[in-house]
């Protein structure tokens, strides 16, 4: 009832509003108090086998698989090894080149994702150490890895996930600071900065919560939306695929999102007048880019509403709306983008009257393949 939802309409709501707790948990005790690095006492990586790794595989289902596309990104940028990420169902059947040189990593909130326990086994069986992501102890996942990483997220009732994901991206970012620490790759990325705003990440996530009345005003028009499109850049796209599967999976509107700069080579077809165009915009470096990408939109009629980070400007001529998000570095930036596209999701299925917390044809953990 009412009191365990904590006076929530639904348990999605109540788990959106639990990220800043979530996230919090989620580096507690992990960042050195120096500011200097992680600590992932549960990870035991020979110094020496690291310096022989070829690649790293990330492999998951659904919404853990967006995280899992962030993850790779960050593991590339910070520690400088080749990462791949992939969706559990189709890592199986393709003959991957995983062997002891590869550290596979298995992402998932239920620990129990028949498709992504599988690929697991397969990575394990061709000699891959592999690590594991997961928010549930003891779950199937956690046992049968070599090394776990908890989220810490709490438990996630709701079908749609939200905590589990943010806290997942946290995890995926320890992991890769950790990776840089043991491969002693200095990138153009400065690791201290990061870990400074990694530390301000809990309140960073409170402070996007602000966005809900605003939000709440395009969720009560996208009941009326037949389709809408997600666009963005970097790791913006990576974001913008998360915030169409939220939309779709409780609101059931079709939503497709894109990377900006694709648009033109074929869906720029579908936008006409009033089609809706969520653009995400948090990335300092694609600023640009993406103004260009919301002219091309707006010229074909598209509505825009942007989301950016609040330091970024230049979008509100093109926009209906222009959500402003807290300034976090780049690299953590998914994080508090998915507040408002989570929050969308939800006031749409809510102006649409659907079921949010159990969404029809769809279970929230998937233990056949
Ligand atoms: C189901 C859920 C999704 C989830 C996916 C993977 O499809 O509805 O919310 O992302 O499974 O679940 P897992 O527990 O492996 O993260």
């Amino acid at each position: 009832g009412q009191a365990e939802r904590g006076g929530y309409p639904h348990f999605m709501l109540k788990e959106i509003h639990e990220q800043p707790r979530a996230v919090r948990d989620t580096l507690s005790g992990r960042v050195h108090p120096s500011g200097e690095g992680v600590i992932l006492d549960t990870v035991r990586f020979d110094p020496q086998w690291i310096q022989q790794l070829r690649a790293v595989y990330l492999v998951a289902c659904g919404t853990a698989y967006h995280a899992g596309l962030i993850g790779g990104r960050l593991i590339e940028r910070l520690a400088g090894i080749p990462a791949w990420t992939e969706i559990a169902s189709e890592f199986r059947y393709r003959e991957p080149l995983v062997d002891e040189r590869t550290l596979f990593v298995a992402i998932s909130q239920s620990g129990e994702t028949a498709d992504t326990l599988a690929a697991m086994r397969e990575a394990k069986r061709r000699g891959a150490r592999v690590l594991a992501i997961t928010n549930v102890v003891g779950s199937s996942v956690a046992r049968e890895a070599d090394d776990v990483v908890y989220t810490w997220a709490g438990p996630e009732i709701a079908v749609a996930s939200t905590k589990a994901y943010t806290t997942q991206i946290v995890a995926l970012t320890l992991l890769a600071v950790h990776l840089a620490e043991l491969t002693g790759f200095t990138g153009p990325l400065g690791r201290k900065n990061l870990l400074e705003s990694l530390r301000q990440l809990p309140e960073a996530v409170e402070a996007a919560l602000h966005v809900e009345e605003d939000i709440k005003a395009i969720g009560d028009a996208a009941g009326g939306w037949r389709d809408a499109f997600f666009i963005g850049r970097g790791l913006d796209y990576f974001a913008a695929l998360e915030g169409q599967l939220k939309l779709k999976e409780i609101s059931y509107i079709h939503a497709e999102a894109y990377p900006a700069g694709e648009l033109k080579h074929g869906t720029l077809a579908l936008i006409e007048q009033g089609t809706p165009v969520i653009a995400l915009a948090t990335q300092p470096a694609l600023r640009e880019k993406m103004i260009s990408n919301i002219e091309e939109v707006r010229a074909r009629g598209a509505t825009v509403y942007a989301v950016v980070r609040r330091d970024l400007s230049g979008f509100e001529r093109y926009a209906r709306q222009t959500v402003k998000l807290p300034v976090v570095h780049p690299l953590l930036m998914p994080v508090v983008a998915a507040v408002p596209l989570q929050l969308l999701a939800y006031y749409a299925a809510v102006a649409k009257g659907t079921d949010v917390d159990k969404p029809r044809n769809l279970a929230k953990s998937v233990t056949v393949e």
